[in-house]
């Protein structure tokens, strides 16, 4: 039987257990006006008003019930996670014997011996159902703490990683932006360069036309003068005719050749500052590559440190492949450059004599692969990579160089151009100290 003695939802609600009705009644009347009341005469019934809402902020229980006595519902209070919160009283009159560390052991919190003290009862139910109160709020509290502290964390992995997407763009704008101002200077170089050199390409035959012409006109002269004019034969001596005779053509002959690799240099410029194209178009890898090994000149020939950089070209015969030309020059550039810091690094602490007996060497090899793929090999006999090294190099932002020599987006950019702008792929060898080699696949269309 259950007595619903008292509900007053604004106070905290004690539940009753006793199989005593006078119990119960005498409780009630010490406890009614200060809180909701809920009663139970046995254990079964007790655990039903335990887990009804609102549950019960405190449990008074009679040790000594016929089917289930209070150390065995207390336990069953225990053992469910909708009620082991709740805080239990055992109640037990003075003649009957409380075990009172059984009472604390099976989860009690206090208890109270009978005859009831009015005023102790108030004081130990209100003591506990505060502190019963304070660690529900204390609980939950903790819950919203963790909820709010994991919502920080995910905020701040968010800005952390948008933190990172936006350094990474920002070095690629970099990238790219030196990359387009250094085709806009070849370019404009390549263009101040082209008129000048059709002057002379253009005058120089005519040069060597009038020059023929002024040498059969002084061998003409030279006939028709009486040749006992001494003053005219010491003249021709001073000058020194006969070596002019030969010289001049020679030299116009090397004007020429010169005047041919400025124009080929101007082309390589044109060719390597075809950045901007936003349309894939047919071109010439090798243009792309020679063009490429032209602008990095500077660091690939010899210097009082080491000797040339031997470049060997194995080139097949590959057709021209639909691309972005300035892209895959991009591509070049920075494997090209990474193989000669690799080289660099190597030579740390050797002679030049040292270098000079095994060569610093980068080796270029196209071919075709299949009907429909062209590959490009850049390999290089520099210092190689450690197998944690080789894992990485296509991270963004990866890189084992000073901060002032490497941002670590070279193979990243090299591997975006590669795959997600031309659908091909690429790959790479190395071992430490054995030297490296990427090979570059694309599809020709
Ligand atoms: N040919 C190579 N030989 C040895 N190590 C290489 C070679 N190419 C790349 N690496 C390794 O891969 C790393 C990443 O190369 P990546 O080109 O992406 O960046 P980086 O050269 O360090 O800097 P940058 O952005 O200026 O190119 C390098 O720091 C280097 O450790
Ligand atoms: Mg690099």
């Amino acid at each position: 039987m259950t007595t619903h003695a008292q509900t007053n939802p604004a106070k905290s609600k004690v539940l009753i257990v006793d199989d005593d009705p006078q119990n119960i009644y005498i409780l009630l009347e010490i406890l009614k006006n200060d809180y909701a009341i809920v009663a139970a005469k046995n254990g079964t019934k007790a655990l039903d008003l335990a887990i009804q809402t609102p549950q019960p902020d405190l449990i008074v229980l009679d040790v000594m019930m016929p089917d289930m006595d209070g150390y065995a519902l207390c336990q069953a209070i225990k053992s469910r996670p909708e009620t082991q919160d709740i805080p239990i009283i055992f109640i037990s009159a003075l003649d009957r014997a409380l075990d009172k560390v059984k009472a604390f052991d099976v989860g009690g919190i206090d208890y109270i011996t009978k005859p009831f003290q009015r005023e102790e009862i108030l004081v130990r139910i209100a003591t506990h159902i505060e502190i019963y109160h304070l660690r529900q709020r204390l609980y939950h509290q903790t819950i919203q703490l963790t909820e709010k502290n994991q919502k920080l964390i995910r905020i701040n992995q968010d800005l952390q990683a948008q933190y990172h997407q936006i350094k990474t763009t920002q070095l690629k704008l970099i990238q790219a932006e030196k990359m387009a101002s250094l085709g806009e200077l070849m370019a404009g170089i390549a263009h101040e360069i082209n008129n000048p050199t059709g002057f002379i390409k253009a005058n120089i035959n005519p040069a060597r036309t009038y020059v023929q012409k002024l040498f059969g006109l002084i061998n003409f002269l030279l006939q028709e003068c009486p040749s006992n004019a001494t003053h005219i034969q010491d003249e021709l001596e001073a000058v020194d005719l006969e070596f002019i005779r030969e010289d001049l053509p020679q030299l116009i002959n090397s004007m020429d050749l010169g005047i041919d690799r400025i124009c080929k240099v101007s082309n390589s410029l044109r060719t390597f500052s075809r950045y901007d194209q936003d349309h894939k178009v047919e071109f010439k890898l090798h243009d792309g590559i020679d063009s490429t090994l032209l602008i990095l000149k500077h660091r690939t020939q010899g210097n009082k440190d080491r000797p040339a950089i031997d470049i060997v070209k194995n080139y097949g015969n590959i057709p021209e492949i639909y691309c972005f030309p300035g892209q895959l020059n991009q591509v070049f550039m920075n494997l090209l450059a990474n193989a000669i810091e690799a080289l660099d690094e190597a030579n740390q602490g050797k002679s030049f004599d040292e270098i000079k007996a095994n060569p610093n060497r980068i080796t270029i090899e196209t071919k075709m692969v299949g009907d429909e793929q062209v590959q490009v090999g850049i390999q290089d006999n520099g210092c190689g990579m450690k197998p944690e090294v080789k894992t990485r190099i296509f991270d963004q932002g990866f890189t084992t160089k000073d901060v002032s020599k490497g941002t670590g987006l070279g193979m990243a950019i090299a591997k975006q151009i590669v795959t997600e702008k031309h659908g091909g792929t690429i790959t790479c060898k190395s071992e430490l100290g054995e030297g490296t080699e990427f090979i570059i696949s694309l599809p020709m269309k």
